[in-house]
């Protein structure tokens, strides 16, 4: 079991911690405000709702959940406390990306000063399918790991793989940019094709394992 904390409280938060709760891990919620999330209908039950400082307290994974530009100074700021954990950066940078030739998670390890323990996933997962039990065509998106350190990554696959995702490594940091592209192209091709509905993704076919 690991004890996960969640950074913020958006859509995927909420989407991944309802997940990872029912999978039997201990999910704690961070907040910039705290009480008004405990006040709130989750729909699931964390082990700690608090402040950031308080949620990243005695977990061993942590998930970025924040909007990518807050990203930077959120590391920064809690540098000290992310040391030794799993860090999952989920944000998506669109427009805010400094320059193409990087991705995303790499500025957000810029700004943690390694890239031990970081672990770009589910850049390219809508929130709405984290728990679903299929798409429309029956299939689960993939989940696209990319980082640098493999013990990390294997933290992250096996826990994509509690939420009943296949998971796909997409190798070192610097191949998350191109899943960051995926990500502006997926949003065209939902809106086109769905209206929408933000309840499709990638899945990579021609594999033996299903
Ligand atoms: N929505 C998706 O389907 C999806 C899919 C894949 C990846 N992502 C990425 O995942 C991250 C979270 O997405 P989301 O859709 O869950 O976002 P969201 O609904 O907008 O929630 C973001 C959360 O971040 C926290 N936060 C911290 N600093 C903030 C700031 N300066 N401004 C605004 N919010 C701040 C807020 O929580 P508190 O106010 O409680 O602190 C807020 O609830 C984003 O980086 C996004 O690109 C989203």
């Amino acid at each position: 079991m690991s004890t996960i904390a969640i950074m913020g409280t958006g859509l995927m938060a909420s989407a991944l911690g309802e997940g990872w709760t029912k999978a039997g891990h201990q999910v704690h919620i961070g907040s910039r405000s705290p009480e008004e999330v405990k006040n709130a209908d989750l729909g699931y039950e964390p082990a700690v709702i608090g402040d950031y400082r308080t949620a990243l307290a005695d977990s061993d994974t942590v998930v970025l959940a924040i909007p990518f530009t807050a990203v930077a100074p959120f590391v920064e700021e809690h540098r000290e406390a992310l040391a030794g954990k799993t860090i999952i950066d989920i944000s998506n940078p669109f427009d805010a990306l400094p320059s193409n030739e990087l991705a995303g998670a790499e500025y957000t390890a810029k700004a943690l000063g390694t890239t031990d323990g970081l672990v770009a996933a589910f850049k390219d997962n809508f929130a709405a399918t984290v728990n679903a039990p299929g798409a429309a065509d029956g299939n689960r998106p993939d989940v696209k790991i990319a980082g640098d350190d493999d013990e990390a990554k294997a933290v992250v696959a096996a826990l994509a793989a509690d939420l009943n995702h296949r998971v796909l490594d997409c190798g070192p940091l610097h191949n998350a940019r191109l899943i960051d592209s995926m990500v502006s192209l997926m949003l065209i091709l939902d809106r086109t094709y769905t209206g929408f509905t933000m309840k499709t993704g990638w899945r990579f076919t021609g594999l033996t394992e299903n």
